[in-house]
């Protein structure tokens, strides 16, 4: 029997390389690094699937290109470097690696709420400059996170995952999900949401003052209310029309001067300029970021910012978490190669 051909754009780690080779042929793009356009466009041509990163471009013209292509499974959770429409208008099935990289995506985001707030990067540098000569009583000093409220800007399962880890750090959580952030600026919305807030019986039917999601109570908040109210804003949203420059520079102009923006989302969901500034001026306390508008590349202003703590990009980063991602792109491959509908399919 044929066995089906795919291209793999970059090296992946060696269980899913074997596990598709049990039913696919395939060919790696690269071993490292971002497979180039030119043979992108040419190895796409002649192959069934497509297993790619979030660094691939997969637009019109490498779907178009990609004539027997029945499946592009990305190694990620996000897909917003594939034109979705494209593929759809030709049949061909996206997937993501949900789930699997909920946990750690999640302690990271933790790991820079801390490393933000009590100011880790800052002092580890500041002990190899030579510059620690004795306990003081006013050395470094951070921002206590007890008592303080943690605001979630989208509100699925990584939201989730963060917003259940507030719990050990004994912080309050406020919410909002992708209705408030998509009518964030729609007066009706926010009113039923005020409503809801009062406990007034909706048109809509029962109201509730606030969710226990997962033994966690959280209360849900408008966009604005969130971006107001919070201590430490994390953002864990998709990027999509209605999440760029979410956070803008009217955003940052609501926010507290003692709050602190955390993104391990998408970086076009910020506008970096605006941050920059927002950072310089004091108009805000510190960011941690994970991701960046124009990846790989950032701002020249950030790096010398002691109130910011920069990361490249490694929300999903542990070797359990990256090769069970992909694994399920494996998967997914196969089922859609085999006449199945693969399990994730978006
Ligand atoms: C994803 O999966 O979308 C992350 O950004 C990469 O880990």
């Amino acid at each position: 029997m044929l066995r089906p051909k795919v291209l793999i754009t970059r090296q992946l780690p060696a269980p899913a390389m074997s596990r598709l080779g049990e039913v696919c042929d395939y060919q790696v793009g690269t071993e490292d690094g971002v497979l180039d356009r030119e043979a992108l466009l040419s190895g796409v041509r002649d192959v069934e699937g497509l297993v790619c990163l979030l660094t691939d471009r997969i637009d019109r013209e490498v779907i178009d290109r990609g004539t027997k292509l029945r499946v592009i499974a990305n190694v990620a959770v996000g897909y917003n470097n594939i034109d979705l429409a494209a593929a759809q208008q030709r049949g061909v099935y996206v997937t993501n690696t949900p789930e699997v990289l909920t946990d750690a995506t999640a302690d990271l985001t933790w790991a820079l709420i801390l490393a933000v707030t009590r100011r880790i990067v800052e002092a580890d540098n500041f002990l190899r400059a030579g510059k620690f000569d004795g306990w003081d009583i006013d050395m470094l000093l951070g921002t206590g996170l007890t008592g303080k409220t943690l605001g979630v800007v989208g509100y699925g399962r990584i939201g989730r995952a963060v917003a259940r880890r507030a719990a050990g750090f004994g912080m309050s959580v406020i919410y909002c999900g992708r209705d408030d952030i998509a009518f964030r600026d729609d007066p009706q919305h926010n009113a039923l949401m005020m409503a809801r807030r009062l406990g007034i019986q909706a048109a809509t039917g029962p109201i509730n003052q606030s969710a226990r999601i997962d033994g966690l109570a959280a209360r849900r908040a408008t966009f604005n209310e969130l971006i107001e109210m919070a201590d430490v804003i994390t953002l864990h949203v998709p990027l999509a029309a209605t999440t760029q420059h979410l956070i803008d520079r009217s955003a940052f102009g609501r926010m507290k001067h003692t709050a602190y923006l955390i993104n391990t989302s998408r970086g076009p969901v910020v506008d970096e300029v605006a941050l920059v500034d927002a950072l310089q001026s004091g108009r805000i306390s510190g960011a941690g970021l994970d991701v960046y508008e124009s990846e790989p590349d950032i701002s020249d202003l950030l790096p010398g910012m002691n109130n910011v703590v920069l990361l490249p990009h490694i929300g999903s980063a542990t070797r359990e978490t990256r090769t069970a991602m992909a694994m399920i792109a494996v998967e997914n491959t196969i089922d859609a190669l085999s006449g199945r509908v693969p399990r994730n399919v978006v």
